[in-house]
């Protein structure tokens, strides 16, 4: 598949996302402005541009950890059964947690993972994506906060990949194929 040719639209510009960014941390400030030490867990590997400015705008103690989970392979195609490949190193009963996540599509992946999470009783659990696709949804599942909503297009950049490509662009393009 990555050897079809393809271009790559701009959708969100990289002024766009550091402007959402810096509205969405002013909520998620007031939201956690008692906390301790915020746990921010990234899910790997999508979200880490989106995690590395979104915890330099918050201004809040925290800590970071990441966890990883199977969901696309190399393709295009999300499965349906989510798997944990790298857990936290963080015990996070009884702490505040924010889970940052790069795009919520079927909702499969975070569902999974906040229900894992719960169970592992935090005083208090969030979660943040970068970007939704409603239209594409197969369980009833919302982040807490989202940067943007955009139709069912196939994005890259800003650390989301197609076949571990693109993702250093600096703005989220869509991907449009020319043959
Ligand atoms: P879900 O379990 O279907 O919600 O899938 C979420 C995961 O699929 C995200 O964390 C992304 O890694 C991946 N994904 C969904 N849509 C796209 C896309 O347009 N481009 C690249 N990866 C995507
Ligand atoms: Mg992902």
């Amino acid at each position: 598949m990555p050897d079809k040719t393809y271009v790559i639209d701009e959708l969100i510009s990289a002024k766009a996302i550091a402007a959402r960014i810096e509205s969405l941390c002013r909520d998620i400030r007031r939201e956690f402005r008692n906390t301790d030490k915020l746990v921010v867990v990234g899910l790997l590997r999508g979200s880490f541009i989106f995690i590395a400015d979104l915890v330099r705008e918050l201004d809040l103690p925290i800590e970071v950890d990441f966890l990883e989970a199977s969901s696309y392979g190399d393709g295009m195609e999300s499965s349906r059964e989510v798997r944990i490949l790298k857990d936290l190193r963080a015990a996070i009963e009884g702490r505040d947690v924010l889970v940052v996540e790069d795009i919520v599509d079927t909702g499969h992946t975070l569902n999974h993972v906040i229900a894992l999470l719960k169970s592992r009783k935090p005083a208090h659990l969030r979660s943040i994506a970068l970007l939704d696709k409603p239209s594409r949804r197969e369980v009833d599942f919302r982040a807490d906060w989202i940067g943007f909503e955009i139709p069912d297009e196939f994005v890259v950049g800003y650390g989301i990949d197609f076949a571990q490509r693109n993702r250093n662009l600096p703005y989220i393009g869509k991907v449009r194929f020319t043959e």
